[in-house]
């Protein structure tokens, strides 16, 4: 009955962990959930209030696909603030996520075989999506020692005249990479005279903590043609379950994005995007205060982790994740998963399995810090208890 792409749509295993972290929850349990990549904090009030107004002032109608212009005004005035770039109203379009953006992009870019770029390990919904879309997604290797960010040269191994796009995902999920100023430009001097489109999915961009987010749009503005940027208000505002996400890039590409999206869900929420206005227009000082939380949480995890000293793990320098290599601590025939559901299931404490993000990081579990440090501190107490089983 189902059509054949249908049938290869895959259910991560980060699913299975969550909905069981639930059920036991409501039975009751005490489980910390670090599975989760979203921020725990309320959103800024001001934005609250904005979206209340929004509201109250009857903003409950179709707007154009890729959003109100006073939408578009205020994306535009964020790619000046942060890039120092000018972007139109059809250089920027707005949709239901950072997700929704991406999904958008390779929906209108990708022909059928085309290769996308991106690292292993990566965020799981890329490869579907790349999939889903009809491209090949080819994940370079990576290591630990290098916080399994893209380099100049995996990347020059895997270029080829069918690569049509380079996904660049800095700060990075799963892996907290951040990659440096330096091998950013060595990558773009591998890039310069070939065809292939950037994507850079920028949904981290601000928690980037031991050095400011390197960009190619800050490292060569000239680029902005072959650039496509992805953003979110999910991370940056504490907002995930709003749904505003944007993206800026040439125009044809972005028109087209905004005719896939008139196909599906049209606009994003006219109540959401009034309060996106306010975000992104107000002052940045909550971003500002949950970048030195979360830095916070990552020095503190990362001391307690020294100071265990039996597990591997890759300091983060942004987002906020933490990748553990427990390949040592696996019983006989026992996956990454397998010791994900034993840790939720006899300590309560919800991480990731890393094998759902790439070959790499096979044997490794991913922990959100996007929690209390109270949380963070009980949750490795509890997995150091059950590692010293
Ligand atoms: C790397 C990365 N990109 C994009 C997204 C999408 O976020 P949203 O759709 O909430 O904007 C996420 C969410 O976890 C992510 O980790």
């Amino acid at each position: 009955m189902l059509n054949a792409s249908a049938q290869q749509l895959v259910s991560p295993a980060t699913f299975t962990i969550s909905a069981r972290a639930a059920e036991l929850k409501a039975a009751g349990y005490p489980v910390l959930n670090l599975s989760i990549g979203e921020p725990d904090f309320t959103v800024p009030d001001a934005i609250k209030i904005a979206a209340h107004a929004a509201i109250d002032e009857d903003c409950s109608f179709y707007t154009p696909t890729g959003g109100l212009p006073v939408l578009k005004d205020a994306c535009i005035a964020k790619m000046k603030r942060d890039y120092a770039l000018d972007y139109s109203y059809n250089e920027i379009t707005c949709g239901a996520g950072g997700k929704q953006m991406l999904f958008n992009f390779f929906e209108v870019i990708l022909e059928k075989g085309d290769q996308v770029i991106l690292t292993d390990p990566a965020w799981l919904s890329y490869v579907e999506q790349i999939k889903w879309a009809g491209g090949v997604p080819t994940c370079v290797p990576t290591t630990p020692e290098n916080n399994f960010n893209l380099t100049a040269e995996a990347l020059k191994e895997a270029l080829n005249a069918k690569t049509k796009v380079v996904l660049i995902n800095s700060p990075g999920n799963p892996t907290g990479g951040v990659i440096s100023e330096e091998e950013l430009g060595k990558i773009m001097d591998v890039l310069e005279g070939h065809h292939a489109l950037i994507l850079s999915d920028d949904v981290y961009e601000f928690f980037s903590y031991d050095a400011p987010q390197a960009h190619v749009l800050r490292l060569n503005p000239k680029w902005k043609e072959r650039v496509v940027t992805v953003n979110s208000l999910s991370k940056t505002y504490a907002m995930t379950g709003w749904r505003l996400g944007f993206a800026a890039g040439p125009s044809k590409i972005i028109a087209a994005m905004e005719k896939r999206q008139s196909l599906s869900t049209s606009n994003p929420c006219s109540i959401v995007q009034m309060a996106a206005v306010c975000a992104l227009n107000g002052p940045q000082d909550s971003v500002l205060a949950m970048r030195s939380a979360f830095k916070k949480r990552r020095d503190l995890a990362v001391d307690k982790l020294n100071k265990f000293a039996k597990l591997p793990f890759v300091r983060p320098q942004g987002a906020f994740y933490i990748l553990m290599d427990v390949g040592s601590f696996l019983k006989s025939g026992e996956s990454d998963l397998d010791f994900c559901e034993r840790l939720l299931e006899e300590h309560f404490v919800a991480m990731v399995p890393g094998s759902v993000f790439g070959m790499a990081t096979q044997g490794w579990i991913r922990m959100s810090i996007a929690s209390s440090e109270a949380v963070i501190d009980e949750a490795l107490d509890r997995l150091f208890k059950f590692l010293d089983f």
